[in-house]
């Protein structure tokens, strides 16, 4: 079991109650356990909010994996009805992660410890009542030491309920959540498969591009400064992008994906499904390091990269396609094994993509990723009819007198402003 730290805090609404709700869905959580709650502190708004926040912060047990954790804490957010309308707007409930055991990361998704938490009282105070001892693992110091001498006009209202009221109430022990699985709010990710750097770039240009993977014969066949084509992608798509290891030993793996990982924060390193691998994969991700743990053919070996601690799992479905087995069922499969165990927060990214179907298929069977070859993407866009339909519309158009539309539309916006 891993100690993490929870921020919450709350600006619309009853947000007393807001923050007492989302204890007990963290409590009710089967693998988290709230051991400490601090006081509510009510501050001064920031930002572009306009109510009065409402701060606290919860110790938990979890045997949740850092990104189980956060997708916990993005369940709790949903479940309470967040709707935030603009960064740093009002908001029913915010629930971050401050701390998780000593891991220190930096990345797009999860960025532990939280990279404002020191400087901002209103979450280090409330950290502090509940966390002292915790060391903040960049800092190197416990938060005791590190808590603000100015409290900055912030006043105790309340308390949260109490572990040892949680502990009584059976009422929320249930299990809270039938299939949560992470991240959906974007719909199934994108990413492109390939490491040409103008493929990625047109992609990136239609505005849907979430990721890349690359492997090493994607690799080979572009040619050139591999090291530099990676930091290239990265600086690019901002977005995860898988790198490949080539050792086939654990030790010799490590070393490579943690210096891949030091080429840029969106690496993420990709190592192949052999028990070596998993070594690897549970001490990169015990670094922080999100591993993608490739050439999945079975429902089992996913789980087994879960259990290690993966980011992703990375099934082939179009190679199971050519031996004649069914591979968009694997990846049905290890979505519903997933869905029943929510704690693993790993994302299924399917891959060995071969045609459009294969794309609708995954996003149907629930795929948190898909990822597809340049060729296949662009077959995403194109259909005969859209084309032939195009057509008929502008020699339809062509037949309206007058057709300029933005001749047209100045001048009518101009017409009548006046
Ligand atoms: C995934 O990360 C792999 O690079 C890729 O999807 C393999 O696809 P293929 O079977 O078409 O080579």
């Amino acid at each position: 079991m891993t100690e993490a730290l929870i921020g919450l805090g709350s600006s619309i609404g009853d947000r007393a109650r807001w923050l007492q709700l989302a204890v007990r869905i963290l409590d009710a959580d089967p693998a988290t356990e709230v051991i400490a709650c601090s006081k509510t502190w009510a501050n001064q708004p920031i930002g572009a909010a306009l109510g009065r926040f409402l701060n606290a912060a919860v110790r938990v047990r979890t045997h949740r994996s850092a990104r189980g954790l956060l997708s916990l804490c993005q369940q709790v957010e949903d479940r309470i009805g967040r709707r935030r309308a603009r960064r740093w707007g009002d908001r029913t409930v915010d629930v971050d992660i401050l701390l998780y055991g000593n891991m220190n990361r930096r990345g797009r998704d999860l960025s532990v410890p939280h990279p404002q938490m020191l400087n901002r009282p209103f979450v280090l105070i409330p950290a502090t009542e509940v966390a002292s001892t915790m060391v903040h693992p960049v800092a190197g110091q416990t938060l005791a030491q590190l808590k603000p001498f100015d409290a900055a006009g912030m006043v105790a209202t309340g308390l949260l309920p109490q572990p040892v009221a949680l502990r009584r109430s059976a009422k929320y022990k249930p299990r809270a959540f039938s299939n949560p699985t992470p991240d959906r709010e974007n719909g199934m990710k994108i990413f492109i498969d390939t490491a040409n750097i103008d493929e990625i770039r047109e992609a990136h240009a239609w505005g849907i591009l979430d990721g890349v993977t690359t492997n090493p014969s994607l690799i080979a066949r572009e040619g050139g400064d591999f090291i530099q084509t990676i930091a290239d992608i990265c600086e690019l798509v901002r977005g995860p992008v898988s790198a490949e290891t080539v050792s086939q030993d654990a030790e010799g793996m490590i070393k490579e994906g943690r210096l891949l990982a030091q080429i840029s924060e969106h690496v993420v390193v990709k190592v192949p499904l052999t028990n070596a691998g998993l070594t690897a994969t549970r001490a990169l991700a015990d670094d922080g390091i999100d591993v993608n743990v490739t050439l999945i053919f079975q429902a089992a070996q996913a789980l087994m990269a879960a259990k290690a601690g993966a980011a992703y799992v990375s099934p082939f479905l179009g190679r199971l396609d050519d031996i004649a087995t069914d591979g968009v069922q694997l990846i049905e499969e290890i979505v519903t094994m997933f869905g029943n165990y929510p704690e693993l927060g790993t994302e299924v990214l399917s891959a060995s993509i071969r045609h459009p179907l294969h794309v609708s298929q995954v996003a149907l069977a629930g795929s948190d990723v898909a990822t597809i070859p340049y060729k296949v993407l662009s077959k995403l866009v194109n259909h005969p009819l859209t084309e032939s339909g195009n057509a008929r519309f502008l020699a339809d158009w062509d037949t309206v007198p007058n057709n300029d539309i933005v001749g047209q539309v100045t001048a009518w916006l101009e017409k009548n402003r006046s």
